[in-house]
């Protein structure tokens, strides 16, 4: 018990639970439910009228031989029939149609929900999971909301009349002969239990297969590459043998359960025949009577049988509604509370007071050790470090990704005024950011559609490609801006990817640019272009408002042009300034300073040299 993560709210009830997925999801389809039980009373009212009739048939063939009352009946069976397949059709489609439209809805509420939540959330859910429950939780639900609905009201209202009309027929020979059947439902129920035990097992088992399938095909260059196909397909043998194992236990036991119902069904037909053929021989029963009673055992066989099934739909459907219902209902977390202020008109300053982070998942482990400083708004501002030092952990906060503590990122606005970080509405804020993240994403899309991340507008894609500088790229790839780029921007460079990253970012409007470290990929020139870029983005526009841009670098040449510079160092402030200074007084900046001239002037030489 001691290490079990307590709940920060405890879970609703079933009930609960239940009630608000009928509240939100069932009732608005009542109407389709009520026709469909409309048309499933019919269904069963004719399944009993039609052995009557039979009887009433073979009676009238027995005792009076009156063949024009034997021929009415055969017509009235038959149009009874006829009418039976229509209605009771007509009663499953009336089912099973609000179980897809509400698959459809709650999928579409699910992604709606899901996309907004935070990095905590994604920490904690791996992507496997939530696309789990997003298709076979979903498709559990959708069985208990149409499957199972239709079965409850099928059970009741066939074993109501065909029960009743059975009991009028013979309180005894109804006893007796539906016990063989109830015996093997208790077995049948045994086996079912059984069945989705293993079902369970074996849906886990391939969600197993699947990710190894999935992250093999993603890394399928690196496996390649290091020649390790027979280790990966060795694995996915063993992940997908124990995934068959499974799947044939499961198939034993259906192949044994299957046929209890209608064995137990042959013999209640055989006790109905031997006690039920001397009643008729004594004239208590009709023959005709014996004959409807075989019926009607037959008729109650289909739903006695979706009995044990119906159970474990809704086993499963609650369980699985509980799963989908955690994602459906998690808290997005928004420290600003229920009225979050709006970031200052105009951005003066970003002050850091004591600044300290440490990820959830590594608590004792702090990132950032309590920086404190003001950047002034407006100006390129630079972040230095080594690799590990807390630079992008730095962005995350600034950009919301990650919550800093209250009182630790504060806006200053040019009236003077500071509003917290944490208490901003955080879709304002990020309204105001463009973010380029050190490993960004690119969608199988094209690059159009990569920028614009919506409606693309032709002027603005043509300004951020050029500033970006991606023209010349986009000239050799065969459709320009409307190449796809395949999986993940795979037929792009590395260099390609990254502006095609930082595009987008230059696309949008905004007062804070974000850029983790965007110049790793790119040779000597385009970082002197990029640097342009930036230099003519902070210049003062018409109204005077300049956008601030931070930008995350360990190419020193990059930051020289800079207005100051956040030299980082584990964690800790080392200092803050502009290149002049901090290459006077930073001894850690001094030092990659020298190196990385050294090494220009190496490669230099090595350029030249014949
Ligand atoms: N999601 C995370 N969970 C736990 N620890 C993390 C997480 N992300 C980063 N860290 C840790 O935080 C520290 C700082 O990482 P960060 O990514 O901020 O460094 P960085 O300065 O950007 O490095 P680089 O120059 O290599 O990009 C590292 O020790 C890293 O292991
Ligand atoms: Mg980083």
């Amino acid at each position: 018990m001691a290490n079990e993560a307590i709940p920060a709210t405890p879970p609703p009830s079933v009930w609960s639970t239940l009630a608000r997925f009928t509240r939100r999801y069932v009732l608005r389809y009542w109407v389709w439910f009520l026709a469909g039980l409309v048309f499933l009373l019919g269904t069963s009212w004719l399944a009993v009228q039609i052995p009557l009739e039979l009887a009433r048939g073979i009676d009238a063939l027995r005792e009076t031989g009156d063949l024009d009352a034997v021929r009415a009946s055969a017509m009235k069976i038959t149009w009874m029939g006829v009418v039976l397949i229509v209605v009771r059709t007509l009663s499953r489609v009336l089912f099973f149609t609000p179980g897809r439209l509400l698959e459809y809805r709650l999928r579409t509420d699910l992604f709606a929900h899901v996309i907004t939540l935070q990095p905590s959330f994604f920490a904690s859910h791996s992507a496997g999971d939530i696309i789990n429950r997003a298709s076979s939780d979903l498709q559990f639900v959708r069985a208990m909301v149409g499957f199972g609905i239709l079965q409850v009201f099928n059970v009741v209202a066939t074993v109501a009349l065909t029960g009743q009309e059975m009991y009028r027929i013979s309180p005894s020979l109804t006893a007796l002969s539906l016990a063989p059947v109830l015996l093997s439902l208790i077995l049948v129920q045994a086996g079912i239990n059984r069945f989705f035990t293993l079902a369970n097992q074996a849906q886990q088992q391939l969600g197993k297969v699947s990710d190894h399938l999935l992250a093999s095909l993603q890394g399928v260059r690196t496996i390649q590459g290091f020649n390790a196909e027979g280790a990966f397909i060795e694995r996915l043998r063993e992940r997908d043998l124990n995934y068959t194992e499974t799947n044939l236990k499961m198939a034993w036991v259906r192949t044994i359960i299957m046929p209890l119902l209608p064995i137990a069904t042959t013999v209640s037909v055989y006790l109905l025949i031997a006690v039920g053929g001397p009643m008729a021989v004594a004239g208590k029963l009709s023959v005709g009577q014996i004959v409807a009673f075989v019926a009607y055992i037959g008729s109650l066989l289909f739903p006695l049988r979706g009995l044990g099934f119906m159970v474990t739909v809704f086993q499963r459907g609650f369980n699985s509604l509980e799963r989908i219902d955690e994602l459906l209902y998690a808290v997005a977390e928004q420290p600003e509370g229920p009225s979050p202020a709006a970031p200052p008109a105009r951005l003066a300053a970003i002050e850091l007071h004591d600044l300290k982070f440490a990820y959830p998942d590594a608590p004792d482990k702090p990132v950032l050790k309590g920086l404190t400083v003001t950047l002034p708004a407006g100006r390129i501002l630079g972040v230095y470090g080594a690799t590990g030092s807390g630079k992008s952990t730095l962005l995350r906060l600034l950009t919301r990704q990650r919550n800093p503590g209250p009182g630790q990122i504060l806006l200053r606005g040019e009236d003077g005024q500071a509003v917290d970080l944490t208490a901003i509405s955080l879709g304002e804020w990020r309204r105001r950011l463009a973010v380029v993240p050190q490993v960004p994403f690119l969608f199988s899309e094209s690059i159009e559609q990569n920028i614009a991340m919506g409606d693309p507008d032709p002027a603005r894609l043509t300004a951020a490609v050029r500033r970006a500088a991606l023209e010349a790229d986009l000239s050799a790839l065969p459709e320009g801006l409307k190449t796809t780029v395949g999986e993940r921007g795979i037929m792009l460079s590395g260099g390609q990817r990254q502006r095609a990253a930082l595009a987008r970012g230059l696309y949008r409007d905004f007062d804070l640019l974000v850029l983790d470290d965007v110049l790793s990929a790119v040779d000597q020139k385009t970082e002197q272009q990029l640097i342009h870029t930036l230099l003519e983005l902070t210049a003062p526009g018409p109204d005077g408002r300049r956008p601030t841009v931070i930008l995350v670098s360990h190419r020193l040449s990059a930051l020289a042009r800079a207005d100051k510079v956040l030299v980082l160092q584990e964690g800790g402030l080392a200092d803050f300034g502009g290149h002049e200074e901090l290459l006077r007084r930073c001894p850690a900046y001094q030092e990659a300073w020298s190196e990385q001239q050294e090494h220009a002037a190496e490669s230099n030489a090595v350029e030249v040299a014949p």
